[in-house]
């Protein structure tokens, strides 16, 4: 099918890559033209595995993935998702700003086709969006009708960072919301090669699968780690605990690694969205408020390990070895390693930190105040402290922390083991 694909972020580069695997013409639109070069000459715009390699195959050997800021292409296409993002630079509410914009400029695009084309929401939108602001945009902007003229449906992404292709060839299930039954046989179509099975649903419970999923894997973790900071008051070893209950298969074993907590661009503001839709519907929402107040407080918690640890921080050399919001990617959205930093350089603490691929993205939201090492070995020399706040492969090498007082954030090191290579080993809650 010929396809276009608004937004090349995450999300919309994954899905044009992984739609143009499966055979479709897909063109990438967006408004940023030092992404859409970058595109066209098969560099990937952020670091995400198996990507640099599918945009060679599919841009310059198949030929059948291209960028463009013309949304002109929406015309030589079937059909058009929204893949724009929905982060504020604040970082706390949804911005719909992106969404807005994008489906003006689609229904501008549409008032000039001719022929049936479907508008397809991937971006994470509240339950109600897509009916109360993305349809009647298309309509004013487009002067036609929904239903008659152009279909209109909610497809969300369930794509983990660090394997987002993967996932999304490997989809547990393809979630098609429909505004009518032709709109979602056309999204059927494209999925005609994929091996998952597709639930078709309405518009509003779409999204709310999208949002309910999210909700629900912030719960899992929010509820380990409170399980957690109990077990580590009662000498009990959460990890165990997770694996006894996880052969339950009505409770699973993913999702209960205990910790510092989830960051990242989704789990914590699909959360945060959900709560405020749920506040504005006149309700209180104890579940989600409380996920929400745990995960707050657990990189806290790490600073008040240090605290006991080394006294007063002035002054003290502290190492911090992690900075993406989990490992293989370079996002630090609401990494509690942005939050652990921030309190540390409150309390006058010298702070060395080092990552994989993240210290760019660092830089920009710490110019100064922060150190930056090499290498792990290098950060941690001569430091009174080492915290592990991502658990990347390469901070699993013991040699690292000999001798050393170590507060792991993310279990990544094997506890008893840790014990007799450093001063001091101790997890955030075991
Ligand atoms: C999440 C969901 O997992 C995807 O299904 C969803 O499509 C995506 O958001 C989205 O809405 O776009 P992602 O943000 O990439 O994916 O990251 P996760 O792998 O879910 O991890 C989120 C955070 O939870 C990380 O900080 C991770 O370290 C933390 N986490 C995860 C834990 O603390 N404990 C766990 O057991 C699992």
């Amino acid at each position: 099918m010929e396809i276009s694909v608004v937004g090349s972020g995450y999300v919309g580069l994954i899905t044009a890559t992984g739609l143009a695997s499966k055979g479709h013409n897909v063109a990438c639109i967006d408004i940023d033209k030092d992404k859409v070069d970058m595109i066209n000459r098969a560099e990937p715009p952020f670091y995400e595995g198996q990507l640099a390699e599918s945009l060679d195959t599919y841009v310059r050997q198949r030929a059948n993935l291209r960028a463009s800021s013309d949304y002109e292409k929406v015309l030589s296409s079937e059909v058009t998702f929204i893949c724009v993002d929905t982060s504020s630079d604040s970082g706390e509410n949804a911005d719909l700003s992106h969404v807005k914009q994008s489906t003006k400029r689609i229904g501008e695009a549409l008032s000039r086709k001719e022929g049936y084309h479907v508008v397809i929401t991937k971006s994470s939108v509240v339950p109600g969006t897509t009916e109360e602001i993305i349809i009647p945009l298309l309509e004013q902007y487009s002067g036609k009708t929904v239903g008659k003229d152009f279909g209109v449906a909610v497809n969300p992404e369930f794509l983990q960072e660090g394997r987002a292709l993967h996932c999304f060839l490997n989809s547990d299930r393809i979630i098609v919301g429909e505004y009518d039954q032709r709109s979602g046989d056309s999204v059927q179509r494209i999925y005609n090669g994929f091996d998952a099975p597709i639930l078709r649903t309405g518009i509003r419970t779409a999204e709310m699968i999208k949002f309910a999923s999210n909700a629900f894997l912030a719960t899992k973790i929010s509820f380990i780690n409170e399980i957690g900071n109990l077990c580590k008051k009662l000498g009990i070893d959460v990890y165990e605990v997770a694996e006894g209950m996880g052969h339950d298969p009505r409770i699973g074993r993913s999702f209960l690694n205990a910790g510092i907590g989830f960051g990242g661009s989704c789990l914590p503001k699909d959360l945060e969205a959900l709560l405020h839709k749920y506040e504005k519907m006149g309700g209180k929402p104890a579940i989600l408020s409380a996920v929400h107040q745990v995960n707050r407080a657990q990189p806290l918690r790490m600073i008040e390990i240090v605290i006991r640890k080394l006294g007063e921080l002035r002054d003290k050399k502290i190492a911090v070895l992690g900075l993406a919001f989990k490992p293989d990617t370079d996002d630090i959205r609401h990494a509690p390693a942005v939050e652990v930093i921030h309190q540390l350089l409150l309390q006058g603490a010298q702070v060395k930190a080092y990552d994989p691929k993240a210290m760019p993205k660092m830089q920009e939201t710490f110019p100064q105040g922060l150190e930056y090492g090499d290498s792990a070995k290098d950060t941690v020399e001569g430091c009174d402290c080492v915290l592990i706040l991502t658990e990347w492969d390469e901070f699993k090498d013991e040699s690292i922390y000999t001798g050393k007082i170590v507060i792991d954030g993310r279990r990544a090191l094997d506890p008893e083991r840790a014990k007799s290579i450093c001063q001091c080993y101790e997890g955030v809650c075991w």
